[in-house]
C-alpha cells in the first residue's frame, strides 16, 4: 500500500498525475453499461455502473498496481541518475536512502555495507524518523533474517525477510524488512527498514521497492569495485614506471613524486577540478619518464654537462611523449610531459612554445619541477636556500615561468615552509 507521502508524487511520465483515463477506458469497452455514443465531454475518466463492483475493483487493483510499478521505476530512474562510478560507496548509499525514504514509511532505513568478504560492516544510516541505536538496529536485522518460517517470505529470487510479528525473544517489538544486497553470489550488504509495531505491517510493496533499489545498488557496487581495482592497477603501473626511472637516475630519486605533490598543491590553488588535479598528479609522476632513454653516463654525470650531453638531456620530453603516446589513459597528460621545459618567453624546449601557447598543465609542472630541482640536495651539491629560490622565481616570473603560477607558489607557505631547512638563514 502506498503511504500518504506518495499520494502527491508524480505517477505518470506525461503529466505527473495518473488517472484511469482513455487507456483504461479502452480496455474496459466490454463493461456492461458503457455507452460508445455518449457525447465527448472532454472528461475521459471511466464511469462504471455501481452494479459491476468486481470489474471496478479489478480496474482499481490494476490501476494501483500500475501506479506502484511506475513509482518503482521512477525511484530506480532517479537513483540511477545519481550514480557516479568514481563516487565513494557511502555517498552512493546515502543518495539511495534519500530517494527511498519518502517511499517507505519507516522509522529508520539503513544500509550495512560489507567490506570485501569478511562481513565487516561499514554502517550507513539515514534516519527518517526517530533515531535508533545503530548496534541495536543491526541486532534487529539479524534477528529478522534468522527467523525461519512465520513472516519470512521471498520476493522474486532474492530472499527477503519481512518480520511483522516478532516473538518474545526479539531484540525489540518492531516490524522489520531486511533485503540482502547481493549479486553473482557476492554478499555486499543488507538494507534494513524498521517501523514501530503500532503502525501498519510491512508488505511486498515496501519489499519490492527496497529490492529493486538494492539490485541497482549491488550492480553499481560491483562495477565500482572493479573500477577501483582497475584504478589501483593503473596507479601501480604508473608508480612502477616512476620507480624504474628512480632506479636509473638515483641522483634525482623521489623527484617525480615530489613534483607530482607540488604540482597538485599548485593546481588546487589555481582552482583545477578533480579531473584536472588527478591529471596533473599523474603528469608529475611521469613528466621525466623520457629520461629512461638517456644514456646513464649522461644522466648520472655529476659535473657540468657538455653542449652535446645537454642536447641529449633536452630530448627527454619528446622521448617521454613518444613512450606514453600509444597508451590511451596517458593521452591527457601528453601536453604536460612534452612541454614541461618550455619557457614563457619562448626560449624553452622542445618546441619553443611561448606564453599561453604553453599548455596550462605544463606551466604548472615547469614551476613545480624547477622548485624541486632547486631545493633538493644532490650527492654533489646541497639544495638552495629558500631566499635564493624565491629570488630566482621572482626574476623568472613572466619570462621563464607563467606569472600566475609563480604567484601561487610564492603565496603558498605550506610549500615554501616545508622546504625551509634552516628557517634562521632563510628568514
Ligand atoms: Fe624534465
Ligand atoms: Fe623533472
Amino acid at each position: 500500500m502506498l503511504t500518504d507521502k506518495n499520494k502527491n508524487k508524480p505517477t505518470s511520465p506525461m503529466d505527473g498525475n495518473f488517472e484511469i483515463g482513455p487507456t483504461a477506458t479502452a480496455m474496459s469497452e466490454t463493461a456492461q453499461g458503457f455507452d460508445k455514443n455518449a457525447p465527448d465531454t472532454g472528461d475521459t475518466l471511466l464511469t462504471i455502473p455501481k452494479s459491476d463492483v468486481s470489474l471496478e475493483d479489478e480496474i482499481d487493483r490494476l490501476a494501483q498496481a500500475l501506479s506502484l510499478k511506475f513509482e518503482e521505476l521512477t525511484l530506480i530512474h532517479q537513483f540511477s541518475e545519481r550514480l557516479k562510478i568514481g563516487e565513494d560507496a557511502a555517498v552512493v548509499c546515502q543518495s539511495l536512502l534519500e530517494e527511498l525514504a519518502p517511499c517507505i514509511n519507516a522509522s529508520t532505513i539503513a544500509i550495512d555495507l560489507y567490506q570485501d568478504d569478511d562481513l565487516q560492516c561499514e554502517r550507513i544510516f539515514l534516519f527518517t524518523g526517530e533515531r535508533w541505536d545503530e548496534n541495536w538496529l543491526g541486532e534487529v536485522a539479524s534477528y529478522a533474517t534468522s527467523v525461519v518460517g512465520g513472516d519470512i517470505c521471498a520476493v522474486g529470487n532474492a530472499p527477503v525477510a519481512i518480520l511483522n510479528s516478532p516473538a518474545e525473544d526479539s531484540p525489540a517489538f518492531v516490524r522489520t524488512v531486511v533485503i540482502p544486497i547481493q549479486r553473482d553470489g557476492m554478499s555486499l550488504g543488507r538494507m534494513i527498514a524498521v517501523r514501530p509495531i503500532q503502525e501498519d505491517e510491512f508488505g511486498t510493496v515496501e519489499a519490492d521497492l527496497m529490492k529493486s533499489t538494492s539490485m541497482i545498488l549491488a550492480a553499481h557496487l560491483i562495477n565500482q569495485r572493479q573500477y577501483m581495482e582497475m584504478q589501483q592497477m593503473f596507479e601501480g603501473m604508473i608508480q612502477s614506471l616512476a620507480s624504474a626511472l628512480d632506479a636509473k637516475d638515483s641522483y634525482t630519486s623521489g623527484h617525480s613524486s615530489r613534483v607530482a605533490e607540488l604540482a597538485t598543491m599548485i593546481a588546487k590553488r589555481l582552482g583545477f577540478d578533480q579531473d584536472g588535479i588527478n591529471r596533473i598528479r599523474m603528469a608529475g609522476i611521469l613528466h621525466d619518464i623520457g629520461k629512461i632513454g638517456i644514456a646513464d653516463s649522461v644522466l648520472r654525470k655529476p659535473g657540468q654537462l657538455t653542449e652535446d650531453e645537454f642536447e641529449q638531456i633536452k630530448h627527454h620530453p619528446v622521448l617521454g611523449y613518444e613512450i606514453l603516446k600509444g597508451i590511451k589513459p596517458f593521452r591527457n597528460i601528453l601536453p604536460a610531459v612534452r612541454h614541461h621545459h618550455e619557457s614563457w618567453d619562448g626560449s624553452g624546449y622542445p618546441d619553443g612554445l611561448a606564453g599561453d601557447g604553453i599548455p596550462l598543465d605544463a606551466q604548472v609542472l615547469a614551476v613545480a619541477d624547477a622548485f624541486d630541482a632547486m631545493t633538493s640536495d644532490r650527492p654533489y651539491r646541497s639544495g638552495m636556500t629558500m631566499d635564493k629560490v624565491v629570488g630566482i622565481f621572482k626574476d623568472g616570473r613572466g619570462t621563464q615561468w607563467a606569472a600566475v603560477v609563480v604567484d601561487v607558489l610564492l603565496a603558498s607557505p605550506e610549500i615554501l615552509n616545508a622546504k625551509r631547512k634552516n628557517p634562521d638563514s632563510d628568514a
